[in-house]
């Protein structure tokens, strides 16, 4: 048996045993695949981490980088209290049509908004209008801007907002101080970002299952 099979089994075992994906989160995938989206959101089991990370943080307010369907979405925003709001930025329309549809559907069109376009221009926007400071962020679009994307996230924050970005290991690329893959030129800078930066503490975690070899990294603000 392949490393990856196991490692697809094994989350599936946790998501059957204890992570309680309910039906909406079921059906957005359904959904994300009727409507031809890449099948890049997070597993239910990280999906359920980010959920319980965001809950562990007592997170009201929650910004996201990237929706696709808006799989992540729902794990987060179903974590944050019913005043609560999630805002989630997403390039691509049909994606956001997709995800507007997915998070309607779970009951938590209330606390979602979702705003399409490219985060670098939405982003600004969002502080000029004073929606920060975010409690809980979640980096998950375009590899290659994520320096930016963390820069963000600081400005938005406030001591003790939880930062998590998905996708930092690139099939190990990551350690690889020679590749010229933007995406892993993007989170080697991201890192470097994080490296200097006295007003995060840090860690990032390697990752196997059902979207096989990857990894997050998790920061604080102090
Ligand atoms: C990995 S997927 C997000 C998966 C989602 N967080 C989940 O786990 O369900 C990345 C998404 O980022 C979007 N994206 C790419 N470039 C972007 C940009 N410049 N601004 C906003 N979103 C972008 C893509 O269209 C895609 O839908």
């Amino acid at each position: 048996m392949t490393n990856e099979r196991r490692w697809r089994e094994v989350d599936d075992y946790f998501a059957a045993t204890i992570v309680a994906a309910d039906r909406a989160l079921g059906e957005a995938l359904a959904a994300n695949a009727a409507a031809g989206l890449p099948s890049i959101d997070v597993s239910a089991p990280q999906g359920k981490l980010l959920h319980l990370l965001a809950k562990m943080s007592g997170a009201r307010r929650a910004l996201e980088i990237g929706t696709l369907g808006g799989y992540s979405t729902i794990w987060l925003a179903s974590a944050l209290p019913e005043d609560g709001r999630l805002i989630t930025l997403e390039w691509s329309a049909r994606h956001a049509e997709v995800a507007r549809h997915n998070v309607d559907r779970a009951g938590l069109g209330g606390r979602v908004e979702i705003r399409q376009g490219a985060a670098l221009e939405t982003l600004p926007k969002i502080e000029a209008e004073g929606l920060g400071p975010f409690d809980f962020v979640f980096i998950d679009a375009d590899k290659e801007n994520n320096p930016a994307y963390l820069e963000w996230a600081l400005r938005l924050s406030r001591p003790g907002t939880a930062i998590v970005v998905d996708n930092v290991v690139r099939g190990g690329e990551v350690a690889d101080a020679r590749s010229r893959d933007p995406d892993v030129v993007g989170i080697r800078r991201m890192f470097d970002l994080i490296a200097r930066e006295p007003r995060l503490s840090a860690t990032a975690i390697q990752t196997v299952g059902a979207k096989g070899w990857d990894g997050f990294a998790l920061a604080l603000v102090r």
